[in-house]
Formats: structure tokens, sequence, C-alpha cells
């Protein structure tokens, strides 16, 4: 994406990201301001400073970020945030692979929410455009057999197959893009998902997200085989706020884009982790014969927007730096 002072001072008008105090939204406000927009945030808690204070000491915060107060279930909480923006991005849902009640904690949040957030961009007279966070949990969970195929945008998870294995994470986000697409339908603005794969890189605030978290255990020595993903596909968070931008101001920009800039096998993460970082402890737990669910992900029609990925050590040697910024490594 086209960078310096020129992006940053052209005013490109006012948009909202919901979740503005997460991994992503934090670096996607980040990337907005400094291309120009007024942004909009909204975070369920505006007097937790662990959640504000990263976000209004980004380059631009001061003149042109507003937070908002919002929440998925509280129906109405958008209708405020959203007022006399162009574009919603979406980002907001729960990031939790475990859970007491996963219908309450992580489904109806997610599916709920993004209804709620659909009806306020609907009822909005100045929002035409919606770009929504997805996850390729939405796509990896198939019912045939994959073994040797690429997946793209066309693949969609089977809920029941989800439902039987406990990924409600996968159920939520799955259950909450169908939804997001159908409800969206003829309406006046356009939708538009993004289907980031395990994202990392740089983290803005102290909390790390479960994606971080799972190579921080790994790189303390714990053993990768508790995870049982196989093969996982990876992607810097600055790429990924980037095609968040890309799909909003790319006119031509339609549908679902997978953003997914490498894929490994899970004993390849493992002896890559070991040989790029030999001061952890990585153990090497995943027996190489273990056949890995899928063959990649393909990212081709993203790429065809604009977008080139950053490389794969960089992705990782910015989260370690961050571990080690934080004090968790
Ligand atoms: N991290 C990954 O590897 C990855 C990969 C693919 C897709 N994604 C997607 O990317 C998006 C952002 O995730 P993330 O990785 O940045 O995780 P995160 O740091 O946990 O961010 C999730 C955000 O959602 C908000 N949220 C959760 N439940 C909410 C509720 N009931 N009401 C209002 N806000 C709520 C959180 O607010 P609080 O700050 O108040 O908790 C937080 O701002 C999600 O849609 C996720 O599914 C993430």
């Amino acid at each position: 994406m086209e960078e310096g002072s020129e992006s940053i001072t052209k005013d490109r008008g006012t948009v909202c990201v919901t979740g503005a105090s997460g991994y992503l939204g934090s670096w996607l406000v980040k990337r907005l301001l400094e291309r120009g927009y007024r942004v909009r945030g909204t975070v369920r808690d505006l007097e937790n400073p662990a959640k504000t204070a990263h976000l209004l000491r980004l380059v631009g915060a001061k003149e042109r970020l507003q937070l908002v107060k919002a929440g998925l279930l509280d129906e109405r909480s958008f209708d405020a945030a959203f007022s006399g923006c162009e574009g919603v991005f979406h980002t907001a849902s729960p990031v939790m692979f475990e859970a007491d009640n996963p219908q309450a904690q992580v489904i109806e949040p997610a599916v709920t929410g993004t209804l709620n957030v659909l009806k306020a961009c609907a009822n909005n007279p100045t929002v035409h455009r919606v770009v929504m966070t997805s996850s390729t949990s939405t796509l990896r969970y198939p019912e045939i057999e994959l073994s040797n195929q690429v997946l793209d945008e066309s693949n969609w998870s089977s809920v029941e197959l989800c439902t039987s294995l406990k990924h409600w994470y996968a159920v939520s986000k799955t259950l909450a893009e169908q939804a997001a697409w159908k409800f969206s339908e003829e309406k006046k603005y356009t939708f538009i998902s993004i289907i980031p794969s395990t994202i990392l890189g740089p983290i803005l605030s102290s909390n790390i997200v479960t994606s971080a978290k799972d190579i921080l255990a790994i790189l303390k020595g714990d053993a990768l085989v508790a995870r049982r993903y196989l093969r996982m596909g990876y992607v810097h968070i600055d790429d990924v706020a980037s095609a968040h931008i890309l799909a909003y101001e790319k006119q031509e920009a339609n549908g679902r884009y997978m953003c997914s800039a490498f894929d490994m096998a899970d004993y390849e993460l493992e002896e890559f982790l070991q040989n790029r970082y030999p001061n952890y402890k990585v153990p090497i737990s995943i027996p190489r014969n273990i056949k890995p669910p899928f063959a990649g992900l393909s990212s081709i029609k993203i790429q065809k927007l604009g977008l080139q990925f950053k490389g794969l050590e960089e992705m990782f040697d910015d989260v370690v730096r961050s571990f080690t910024e934080i004090g968790v490594l």
C-alpha cells in the first residue's frame, strides 16, 4: 500500500473500527490514522486504561481518534458510534477457544453482535461499506476429505463438524460470517469479509491474544502436540490491516478475501522456531509422519487486489520482540 506523508495529510473521511482495543483492532486504528482517516473506535470499557491508553498515544489520535463505548449484545450501542461514518470495520468478536458456556460466551456475541453491528449500518444514512474480520476457521473444517486440497474463499466449515469437535470459536465465526452475508443481501452498503489465518506481529497493548499465546508457549518449552491443528496459516498483523484498508478503498473489491501469507504443518513450525530462536527451549513434539488435514490456503485474490505479504521471519521476529518488550519472554 502507498505510504508516506502524502497519505497522512489527506483527509479520507470518518470510519469506525469495532473492537478497537483488540490486537487487530488497535493495529487497524493505527494504520487508519496514519492514512489520514478520522477514526471512531468502539471499546467495551472506556475507563480501563489497559484497553485505551495505547490507542490514545497513537500518532494522530489526539486530533482524529474518538473512542465510543459499545457492546456487541447492546443492540443500539453502535448507532452513536457509526453516526457520520462512511465505513465500518467490524473486528469485535470473542477470541476464545475454551468456554464454560460456549453459546453465551462465544457464539451469541459473535453472531447476534455481528447482526447488531450490521443493523446499525443498515439504518445509518452515511455508511456505504462494511469490512468484517472473519477467520480461516470458517473454511478449514468442511465435511469433505481435504488432504490434498488447497482451500480458498469458496470453502466453508461445517458447523456440525465444528460442534462435534467442540471448536466453539470456529462455530461462532462461521455462523457470524454466514449470518452477515445473508443479512447484507440487497442492503445499501457493500459488504466484504477478510479471512485471516493466525495473526502475528507487533502487539500494541500489553494484552496477549490467543494466537500469540500459542507461539509464546512453544518458545517457553511447551509441547505443541496439545494443540492438534496440524497445519495452520500465518499472516503479519500489518498485512491484515492493509487487507482491510484495501477492501475498503478499492471500488472493485468484493466478496470474501483469504488473507494468509504462509502455511506450515505444525512440525514445520516447531523446526522453524527452533532454528530461528535457538536461545529458547522449543521442543519438537509433532511426529513428521502425521498428515496435515489440508494442503494449503490460497490468498491469490487479495494479492490480485494489491496486497504484498511481509516475510515469515519478520512476522515472527516482530511478535517475539513484543514478548520481550512486554516482559513475558
Ligand atoms: N488473532 C488471530 O490470530 C485472528 C485470526 C483470524 C481472525 N481473527 C479475528 O480478528 C478479530 C480481532 O481479534 P484479535 O485477534 O484482535 O483478538 P482480541 O485482541 O481478543 O480482540 C477482540 C476484540 O473484540 C472485542 N469483543 C469481544 N467480545 C465483545 C463484546 N461482547 N462486545 C464488544 N466487544 C467485544 C474485544 O473487546 P475487549 O478489548 O473489551 O475485550 C476486543 O476488542 C476477531 O474477529 C477475530 O475472530 C483473529
